[in-house]
């Protein structure tokens, strides 16, 4: 059966960086109107924007500290001002949203800023280091928009220097800045803020743990609220950005609907029964940890009574939205889910989470082998999509995290994936004569160790397809295959990683299914609403999961998966 992947489809995008840059050079007091240069012209509407009624409306951030260095007023001063804006005759509207120039948009393009070079300009971020010379003091502030900061040279003429003087300007202070754009004498940035006024808009107390020498991941997960200003983990930040919209823009441009599955369920989907329990039995206010066992409600038997609790019977977090996937893709044909899964495992290491984010198309009238062209030309997409749009984020990653993973993902992009059965892999496995801590025969599950052999050393960092497992090793929705003893499913491997990818094709033979509930003593019952998808109307179908934040480690090289998801859930860790 084939699937037809369609090349992706230009989409008519906003050009929303531009539109903002227009809109400040165009309301911005302090800098004429100026030509754009000619590239970023091609997109611009040919008016002012925004129109100038919604432009002397909006009371922004920006006028109002700009008021506030005229009137000599500190910020403190204005903050009623800047909550309260002036309203009209018949109350306050909503105003336009906040436009205002990001570090990206000044140093983004081809010119690296140098188109700019002449204006005035406003920027607003963190300080991330401050040397102060006999007559000038630099600045590097950064917004997060990107990993450049941006140097701004000031000396003692600039209004609010006696900020810098007195030392309230420090690493980690917010604070906002104007001045003229020059080009930089330095090596590192083409361009650099000639700084007019400075303000301290939030003082950093000398405490703060992110100082300019280095520091490890392990600290950094202990600073988890803080760890995004520095260069590797906002870096991160974007890429896993840039990563989630490919995934919608791939799933939409082949014509997947999304879909919401439910984050808490009655179903172990695979049946591992790795599952947090979600109940309102135990209270859940600050008494908690008071809460005698006797409070929980109990049977004749002893047994606790679920159908007290709030569900009336046992509920848990999701382990996978897989099952209720099946039922919207055997009604809308192709669809996906991009949500939080959570797993009570209680594995500490560096690719297992307890609550990660999980991708997981489910395609009708598909099979194994439609299954795995989707899965292969979903992560050429995205990896080609970060490759194309986060060049700075990736060239730091080659650099600092993992030495030459831009040539390796292009090779992902640009190459075949290999693809084996399993019974294959395991003969390599035996072949190699390598010693495993886990020793491989037919039957067992392949452990990270073996999965990485198989991709790093034998496939030269490829990406490897590994299908038609036993049976007796996977779950009970997986298709039959006619030997008796495997059944269609697939895990794509990839160097580092491992397992990245896990799917397969769906059981849809009614009877089948029910002998191999019956098998594994699962109760058919609880199954009643997925077996009726084999009742009426039942189609072969397929697809797969992919745990986002292992494709994150996957495109970053960063090592560690807590080191991907903002806030990172391990066993005996939940801070933050
Ligand atoms: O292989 P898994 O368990 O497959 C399923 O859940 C299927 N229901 C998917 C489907 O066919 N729709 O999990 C899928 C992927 C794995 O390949 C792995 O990338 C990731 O989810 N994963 C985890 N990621 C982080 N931490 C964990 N504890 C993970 N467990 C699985
Ligand atoms: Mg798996």
């Amino acid at each position: 059966m084939a699937f037809p992947l369609s090349p992706s489809a230009p989409l008519r995008l906003k050009p929303y960086s531009t539109l903002r840059l227009l809109a400040l050079c165009s309301s911005n007091p302090l800098s004429k109107p100026r030509p754009f240069p000619p590239s970023a012209a091609a997109f611009a509407p040919r008016r002012p924007f925004p129109p100038p009624a919604a432009a002397s409306r909006r009371r922004c951030f920006r006028t109002a500290i700009a008021a506030a260095l005229r009137s000599g007023e500190a910020v403190e001063a204005k903050k009623s001002e800047l909550a309260d804006p002036p309203r009209g005759e018949f109350g306050g509207r909503v105003g336009e949203f906040r436009k205002r120039l990001k570090i990206s948009e000044i140093k983004g393009g081809p010119e690296e800023g140098l188109g700019l070079v002449g204006q005035t300009l406003t920027v607003m971020g963190w300080v991330r280091t401050l040397r102060a010379q006999s007559s000038v003091t630099f600045i590097e502030v950064n917004d997060g928009s990107c990993l450049s900061n941006m140097q701004c040279v000031m000396d003692s003429d600039a209004e609010g220097y006696d900020q810098v003087e007195s030392g309230s300007v420090s690493t980690g202070a917010s604070i906002w800045i104007q001045g003229i754009l020059v080009a930089s004498q330095g090596s590192k940035q083409k361009v650099e803020l000639k700084v007019k006024k400075i303000m301290l808009v939030g003082k950093s107390d000398p405490s703060y743990p992110i100082q300019k020498k280095r520091v490890s991941r392990e600290f950094l997960r202990t600073k988890a609220h803080l760890r995004p200003r520095t260069n590797t983990f906002s870096a991160v930040a974007r890429v896993r950005n840039a990563l989630a919209y490919a995934t919608h823009k791939f799933f939409q441009e082949n014509g997947f609907v999304w879909v919401s599955s439910p984050i808490i369920t009655a179903s172990d989907c695979e049946g591992a029964g790795e599952q947090f329990c979600v109940t309102t039995l135990i209270p859940s206010s600050g008494e908690t940890t008071a809460t005698p066992i006797d409070a929980i409600p109990k049977t004749e038997n002893g047994l606790i009574d679920w159908s007290q609790d709030f569900f009336a019977k046992p509920a848990f977090l999701t382990v996978s939205g897989q099952l209720n996937a099946e039922t919207y893709a055997t009604a809308l044909s192709d669809v996906y889910t991009f949500g939080p899964t959570f797993r009570a495992e209680n594995s500490n290491t560096a690719r297992h989470l307890a609550e990660f984010w999980m991708i997981e198309p489910e395609l009708a009238f598909a099979d194994l082998d439609d299954d795995m062209a989707c899965a292969t030309a979903y992560l050429q997409y995205v990896v080609r999509h970060v490759l194309e749009n986060c060049k700075e984020d990736m060239e730091f990653f080659n650099t600092w995290i993992e030495k030459g993973i831009i040539d390796r993902l292009t090779d992902v992009v640009n190459k075949d994936f290999v693809q084996l059965t399993y019974t294959d892999a395991v003969e390599l496995l035996v072949k190699s004569k390598k010693k495993f801590e886990f020793p491989v025969k037919w039957g067992c599950d392949l452990q990270s160790e073996h999965e990485r052999y198989i991709t790093e050393q034998v496939f030269r960092g490829c990406p490897v397809i590994i299908r038609d497992y036993p049976k007796d090793i996977k779950a009970f929705y997986m298709r039959q295959n006619d030997d008796g003893r495997t059944v269609a499913a697939m895990d794509m491997l990839v160097p580092r990683v491992g397992e990245l990818i896990g799917g397969s094709q769906r059981e849809e033979r009614l009877e089948y299914l029910e002998a191999r509930l019956d098998d594994l003593k699962l109760n058919k019952d609880t199954y009643w609403w997925y077996l009726d998808l084999r009742r009426y109307g039942s189609v072969p179908h397929a697809g797969f999961g992919l745990g986002f934040e292992r494709l994150v480690q996957f495109a970053t090289g960063i090592e560690n998966i807590r080191d991907t998801i903002p806030f990172p859930r391990t066993p005996g860790s939940s801070e933050f």
